[in-house]
């Protein structure tokens, strides 16, 4: 049976399909990536189950002339070296799709709440604050009448799109390619992204994390936002430039931010970012409601059974591994 090497626990029923088929070494709880035991048989390992936390580089595949198949839980790739892997003729998979919807409904959540101060206004009912129904206090953003500046038109950004659409929001959008249907069906404008941050009330992103999104989001791009705007990430931290977003915060080149990611991540606890007033971080959880984290394991052992037996990975990131055998 083939050594499959798998970085961190997962709920049994979740890789139900591995068991029998693959000879499946665990690695532990904590800390993240491989451990020393996994590292030890990496040389033996002909399949992979990683996660986002997991760096396979060129170093890592280095050690593992008989591997066969990276398959990662999640649909980002950007801590695998898709490239490295490409020279080897090792296949990818990710876990597109299923965790769309789960991740949209996390964006609309830390929008909404950062549009209306949710934190703030719940932390001061609890703590005694709330003495009156007050005309003026705790005033927020509508999102009805709003534009929204969605970052990416891939599956996740399309279903933040017709979320706020039914919100009442005006869509205008960046993506690589037009996206007709969006265009069609919700209104949305394809507009460059210079436009998108001077005219949304709300910026949120969902673009992959590469060489051209990196630090997409920097102290220029900013400073071109509203004062009155809000930023929303459930992409990747270093999507923004942390150091500018600090400042921006600070100085209210805009109003806040709201952000599933960061870099680094997780942030250290004396980072700046958790003591701004307007500021809401929650640790990664976009795709982390159950049905979605178990659909996310299952097609991970999907891709990795199909890369063990010789079969086109059901969601491969590098299909130009088939094309070159
Ligand atoms: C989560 O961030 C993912 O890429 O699946």
């Amino acid at each position: 049976m083939s050594l499959v090497l798998l970085t961190h626990p997962l709920p049994e029923d979740w890789i139900a399909s591995l068991r029998g088929r693959v000879e499946l070494l665990i690695g532990p709880e904590s800390p993240v990536g491989f451990s020393p035991e996994l590292l030890e048989r990496l040389p033996e390992a002909e399949g992979l189950l990683t996660l986002l936390t997991d760096r396979v580089d060129e170093a890592l595949l280095a050690r593992a002339p008989r591997l066969r198949v990276v398959s990662n839980m999640a649909v980002g790739v950007d801590n695998v070296d898709v490239a490295a892997c490409t020279r080897r003729g090792i296949p990818v998979g990710n876990t597109p799709g299923v965790l769309a919807d789960a991740t949209a409904d996390l964006t609309l959540a830390l929008l909404l709440a950062a549009a209306r101060g949710i934190f703030q206004a719940a932390a001061d009912a609890r703590q005694g604050r709330w003495t009156t129904w007050s005309p003026t206090g705790w005033l927020g953003a509508d999102l009805a009448g709003a534009v929204v500046g969605i970052v990416g038109m891939g599956q996740i950004g399309r279903a933040v799109a017709r979320r706020v659409h039914g919100f009442g929001a005006r869509i205008v959008y960046v993506n690589p390619s037009p996206r007709p249907q969006v265009e069609a069906v919700l209104g949305a404008e394809r507009v460059p992204l210079e436009r998108l941050l001077r005219e949304s009330d709300f910026v949120t992103l969902h673009c992959p994390l590469n060489a051209e999104t990196r630090h997409l989001i920097d102290a220029d791009a900013l400073r071109a936002m509203k004062p009155t705007a809000v930023l929303v990430n459930a992409a990747r931290g270093a999507v923004v430039d942390t150091t500018a977003l600090v400042q921006a915060l600070r100085e209210r080149w805009i109003a806040a931010a709201a952000l599933d990611v960061t870099d680094p991540e997780p942030l250290p606890p004396e980072h700046p970012l958790y003591h701004l007033p307007n500021c809401l971080i929650t640790p990664h959880i976009g795709s982390a409601t159950h049905g979605t984290r178990r659909r996310m394991a299952e097609i991970a052992c999907e891709n990795l059974l199909a890369g063990l037996e010789g079969r086109r990975l059901p969601h491969c990131v590098n299909p130009e591994v088939y094309d070159e055998g």
